[in-house]
């Protein structure tokens, strides 16, 4: 039940809430971090990249972590366990596309590392969280999947199929914490105008572009929008839930 103040739209949406945040270093991950900072979380914000970007709020805290790297989940767990002690927002945003191989000519070595990040990463970012919060309070997790882990494209075998997983293992983790107060969520985005679109070819995104009822790229502040609605209380009865934001590209 919303109070008064929450009703009329005063109160910040998730409030003293310690948030993590991978891939937070640019693009979604990026607005994902700013947007849970202006409705009152402390985030950690995690990124491949060593440098701290910048950000808007000083109730961002960049940390240096490799999500497909077993030991920095164990060193940040640390830290969590040192420092505030619990996790409530777990968005897992880092992903990579790098190469646009099919079945005939996807290597291994492109495959393992996709699967790696994509897909593991998501993993070891939920096992992590959930480890730390299993017993002792609630936890929403956010993961980053895409309209390809749901429909068909051409060609990016291996990111299409570590976005498909990803779904599932939304599903999977869904129903398993239902009962222990961890709700997961996937967000499917469309074309979103970062990095990983910007130096994809052009042709490539013209062709998801032409297939978008909406007819524009969308922003990452509309991808950040949906996971701050799935990380606050607000969806307390959402769980295993795929919420596609990509200007109707699925409906159709
Ligand atoms: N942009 C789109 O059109 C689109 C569409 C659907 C899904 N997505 C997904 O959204 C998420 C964010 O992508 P984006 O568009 O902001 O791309 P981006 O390339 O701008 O940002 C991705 C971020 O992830 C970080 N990253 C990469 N590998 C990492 C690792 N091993 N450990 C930690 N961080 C790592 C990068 O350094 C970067 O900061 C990804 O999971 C992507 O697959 C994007």
């Amino acid at each position: 039940m919303l109070t008064i103040e929450e009703w009329v739209g005063t109160a910040m949406r998730v409030e003293g809430k310690v948030a993590v945040v991978t891939g937070a270093h640019r693009g979604i991950g990026r607005a994902c971090a700013e947007i849970l900072a202006r409705e009152g979380a402390q985030v950690i914000a995690c990124d491949i990249l060593a440098d701290d970007p910048g950000y808007d709020s000083a109730a961002i805290r960049f940390r240096r972590l490799d999500v497909g790297s077993e030991s920095d989940w164990q060193a940040l767990a640390g830290a969590i366990e040192a420092g505030p002690g619990r996790v409530d927002i777990l968005v897992n945003a880092a992903g990579i596309a790098p190469t646009k191989a099919g079945a005939h000519d996807v290597t291994l070595t492109d495959w393992d590392h996709i699967v790696r990040v994509n897909q593991t990463g998501v993993l070891l970012g939920m096992r992590m969280a959930s480890a730390i919060m299993l017993g002792k309070g609630s936890l929403s997790i956010v993961n980053i999947s895409s309209i390809w882990g749901q429909v068909g494209g051409t060609g990016q075998i291996a990111y299409h199929a570590s976005k498909g997983a990803v779904i599932n293992m939304t599903r999977n983790a869904a129903v398993t914490y239902a009962k222990q107060g961890i709700r997961v969520n996937a967000i499917l985005p469309g074309l979103i105008d970062t990095e990983m679109v910007r130096i994809q070819p052009p042709a490539m995104n013209a062709a998801t572009l032409s297939l978008t009822p909406m007819g524009r790229i969308g922003l990452p502040e509309e991808i950040a929008a949906g996971v701050l609605f799935l990380a606050s209380d607000e969806a307390s009865f959402v769980t295993g839930a795929t919420l596609a934001i990509d200007g109707g590209f699925t409906a159709q």
